[in-house]
This record gives C-alpha cells, structure tokens and sequence, in this order.
C-alpha cells in the first residue's frame, strides 16, 4: 500500500536582503511537521525557496549595480546555507525565476484570461514598494504604508485585473464550511471581518518596471509579483508538469506564513485557485512576529538577529527549541538573549541534559555501561513507564493541532518526572546495600525512558536526538519511526552506553550588572 502523502510549505523569503531570525520561525515550524509527518510514516514533499521577482527586489539589486538576476543568484546563497545550518529537511527549493515555474504562471495568466476572470483595466493608486501591495486610500495610515508605514507611491498604469468578486461568496462558504482552513482560529475572524467589506478585483499586472515575468500575451506587462510568488506552491506539486507527483501532493495540507501575508493566502490564493477549478489547500498557518524591543525584527528596520551569529553561539538544536517552546503558535513573542539562556539552563542543560548525563554516568559507575534487564517493577517503575508510554498519544494530539509547544511541555513532563524518579529511586543507594537487581531494574527503567523521549525529540532536535541515541549506544537511528516510541523494551540487549561531554554545558551569566 502506499504511503499518505503530506505536502508542507513555507513562504518564499524575498532576496533583497539577508535572511533574519523572524523568517527562520516559519521555516522552523515547517520542519518539524515535515519530520514528524516523515516520522510517523508519511510521503513527505517539504518545499521551501526564494521569491526573486518584483520592484522590491529590482531595487535592491540596481542599488548593487547588478542586474536583478546576478543579484537573486548571490542572494539565493545565504538562505540555502542558513536552512542547512538550521537542519532544514527539504525537499524542494524553488526559485521563481526557474523556467519550471515561469512557465506555470504563464499558463495560469492565460487560462485566467481566456476564462474571463482577467481582463484589462487602468490601475489608479497607492502601492508600497516594500509590502509590494496596492492599498486603497482609506487603508493608508497618516498617508503611509498600514504595514511598515514606509511612504507609498501614487501609480496610474494601465493593468490587467483579476475578478476575485466573483469568487467572494464560494470563497466565504468556503471558510465557513472548512473551520480549520485559516488557523488560528483568531486568524480566520480577521480574514472573514476583511472580506465582509467586500473582495475588491486586484490588479495583476505591471508596465512601469521591468523585473517580473511578461504577460504571455502582451510583453509590456509583467506580472505582479504576488500573483508569480503565490503558484510557486502549485508549481511546486508539479503542476502542468507531472501529473502523477501533482496528484500524489496536491492540495497542500499546510502553508505555513506568518501573519502579515495572511490577505494573499487565506483570500487571494484560494480564489486563485477556485477560478482555475483547483482544489484549495487544506490548511492556512499564520505564526506571530518575534520582536526585538516591541518591534518586528525586520531587517530593514535595522532590527535584527544575526541568526548565523547565534547559532554559533548556542547551537541550531537549542535555537530550534527556544522559538518552538517560548511562544504558543500564532502569538507574537520578545526575542532576548536572556530567554534563550534561561531555556538553556534550564530546559536543556538542567533537565534534559542532566537526566542523560547522571543516567550514563551512573551506568558507567555500576554496570560499567552494560545495558541490564529489569526484574520486578514497583508501583514508582509502573508509573514512570506509563508516563513515558502515554507520550505518544499527547504528542499525537498536539502535533495534530501543529500545537509544537504543548508536544515540547508533555515531553519535558516526563523529563522532569524521570529526574524525580532518579531522586526517589535513588540508585546510589541501592548500589551501597548491593541491591543488584533492583539497581538493575531502575537503571534499565531510566533508559528505557530517555530512549523514548530522545525518539520523541527527533523533529524538533534531530541532533540532539541522534547524540542522545548514540549515548545510548543504540544503531540505526535513521530508521526508526514514531511507532517504536510506542514500545517499552526497545533497547536491544547486550548494548552498552557511552559517556560523552553534557549535551547542553550551562551558560554562566554575569550577575548584579
Ligand atoms: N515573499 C513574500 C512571501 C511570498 S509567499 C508566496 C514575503 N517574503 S518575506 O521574506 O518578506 O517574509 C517571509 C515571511 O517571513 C513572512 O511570512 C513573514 O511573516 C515572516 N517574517 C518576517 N519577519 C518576521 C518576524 N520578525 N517574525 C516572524 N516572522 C517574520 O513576505
């Protein structure tokens, strides 16, 4: 039989600038439910890639003295290697300026056009080069961008429209139909309180610059580059270009986007789609903003986090972690690097890594590392057991919700619960009367606990996972899958455990300054 399939997005990042922590969240978050879906069985297709076209972009590489293609292939280059610095598993990388997707687009204009659904029209009004959005009058705030209150430029071009109107109602029906379609739930109120005011047609078309890829049909227009970034979702599945992946992977069953980008793709993208009589992506996710004093990191603002700089620092598996568990999904959260070291004290280096490390060292001391079976359970063995057993139907039931940070507390849950066990247990003990077989029972009760949470870890900290696995002395982490969290007795006999250095040395910090 094969496999589900399971088809995840991120947004494709601009390459006017450097990536910043803020659009690695998103890239993040993409990740772990791509691992997660790969972990529990699925046929992953995890796409990611660089919107390259549009003023924005055109601006920035005139500004470099490059042409707007020499400077999307030099900008492509930092992306790539921050989300191999993050451990980013995907599967694709589109670029808009690949012929692949160029072509699609092409289609999807001229299809559009020969149905009626796009037709040409005189654009009068503002747009703002950096949100790349055209705003109505009554939308600009004290005569400035609502978004990122840049000023706005005054166009009057002649434009080819799209009939969204037509599609508002099915649109609307939609949602209503469909109520995990725009997530969060606050989210999907924003979108239907925007869309009570009425869908507007939009413009899709440019004349007065040259960067975006030419109406098929009429060369002095290009397309608007939020009509060109939008398909790259569907050119992604391999739509128009192989039928069997187009049907195996669309609809998508997640985009993730952060929460000012939700317009495009809970209201125009999907009636993108109803015109093209294609169905609707299953699911639409808006992240917060991570902020730096307040304010959206954003790194024309000039406020930004290296993220290269702090992964160095702290590691990309404790970067990973800290965005996934300081803040609930959809929720803005203040990035400092005093959270970050608190997460490491405490979560990792206090919790996690100290469970692991007084386990094997105590191993080592008692049973020079020599995995042991267990004899007789008492009620604490019991309850520690079920504890870690019962982990896979709450991770399950967070996951499905793409509640990462809920899966992240019932881990540390049993983290903690297995700290307490080794204190009540107290092996120490057990090893001065020369209780062999008790000693032997809690010892082999703690690994099998922490081989279930390293198993639980993999997504969100595949390395640590994997240190953690080789600690263990355990093979064939690769193969292994969300079902083998599900068994007590995994460890395979006649193993021994390594010592290795803390997974997570403590962070000193300058007190009283
Ligand atoms: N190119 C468009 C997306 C097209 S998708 C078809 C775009 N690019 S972007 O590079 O400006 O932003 C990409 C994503 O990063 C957006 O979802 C945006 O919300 C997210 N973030 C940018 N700054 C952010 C934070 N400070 N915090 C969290 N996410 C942030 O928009």
């Amino acid at each position: 039989m094969s496999r589900k399939a399971f088809y995840i997005t991120t947004p494709i990042y601009y390459v006017n600038d450097v990536p910043h922590i803020g659009h690695g969240y998103s890239t993040i978050i993409a990740d772990v439910m791509a691992r997660y879906k790969r972990f529990t069985g699925y046929d992953v297709l995890f796409l990611t890639g660089t919107d390259e076209h549009g003023q924005k972009v055109e601006k920035a590489a005139l500004e470099k003295g490059l042409s707007p293609q020499e400077h999307s292939d030099r900008m492509v280059e930092p992306w790539q290697s921050l989300w191999a610095k993050l451990n980013i598993s995907y599967d694709d990388f589109i670029r808009t300026t690949q012929e692949r997707h160029i072509k699609v687009v092409q289609s999807i204009f001229e299809a559009l056009y020969d149905k009626g659904d796009i037709y040409k029209g005189l654009y009068e009004g503002w747009y703002c080069v950096h949100e790349e959005t055209f705003y109505p009058e009554s939308q600009l705030v004290g005569g400035c961008c609502p978004e990122c209150s840049r000023e706005v430029e005054w166009l009057k071009e002649e434009s080819y429209y799209f009939r969204t109107s037509k599609y508002q109602e099915a649109l609307l029906a939609h949602i209503n139909e469909n109520p995990d379609f725009v997530q969060p739930d606050f989210r999907r109120n924003e979108v239907l309180s925007f869309m009570e005011s009425g869908v507007q047609d939009i413009s899709v078309s440019r004349t007065t610059f040259q960067w975006g890829i030419p109406v098929p049909f009429d060369s002095k227009h290009i397309i608007y580059v939020w009509f060109d970034a939008l398909i790259n979702y569907i050119t992604g599945s391999g739509y128009l270009q192989d039928e069997e992946k187009y049907r195996k992977y669309w609809p998508a069953d997640i985009h993730v986007i952060g929460k000012d980008i939700i317009r495009f793709h809970a209201v125009i993208w999907p009636i993108m789609l109803l015109a093209l009589g294609v169905e609707l992506p299953k699911k639409v996710l808006a992240t917060g903003f991570w902020t730096l004093g307040g304010e959206k990191i954003s790194k024309s603002k000039g406020i930004v986090v290296d993220p290269n700089q702090l992964i160095d620092e702290f590691g990309e598996d404790t970067i990973r972690y800290f965005l996934l568990r300081e803040i609930g999904l959809g929720l803005d959260g203040e990035f400092t690097k005093d959270a970050v070291v608190r997460r490491i004290n405490g979560d990792l280096a206090n919790d996690l890594g100290n469970l692991v490390h007084r386990t094997v060292a105590m191993m080592m001391k008692y049973f020079e590392g020599a995995i042991p079976e267990a004899g007789e359970f008492n009620p604490i063995d019991a309850d520690l057991k079920n504890e870690a057993l019962s982990l896979a139907g709450a991770v399950e039931e967070a996951m499905g919700r793409i509640d990462i940070r809920e899966a992240l507390v019932r881990i540390w849950k049993v983290v903690g619960k297995a700290n307490k066990y080794i204190d009540e247990a107290a092996p120490w003990a057990l090893a001065r009367e020369g209780q062999t077989e008790r000693l032997e029972t809690v010892m082999r009760t703690l690994l099998e606990t922490i081989r279930i949470v390293a198993l639980h870890l993999t997504p969100v900290m595949p390395k640590t996972a994997a240190h953690i696995w080789d600690q263990l002395g355990q093979e064939g982490f690769e193969t292994l899958s969300f079902e083998d969290t599900k068994n007590w007795g995994g460890l395979a006999s006649g193993t021994s455990v390594k010592k290795a250095p803390p997974l997570f040395p403590r962070i000193e910090i300058e007190e009283d300054k």
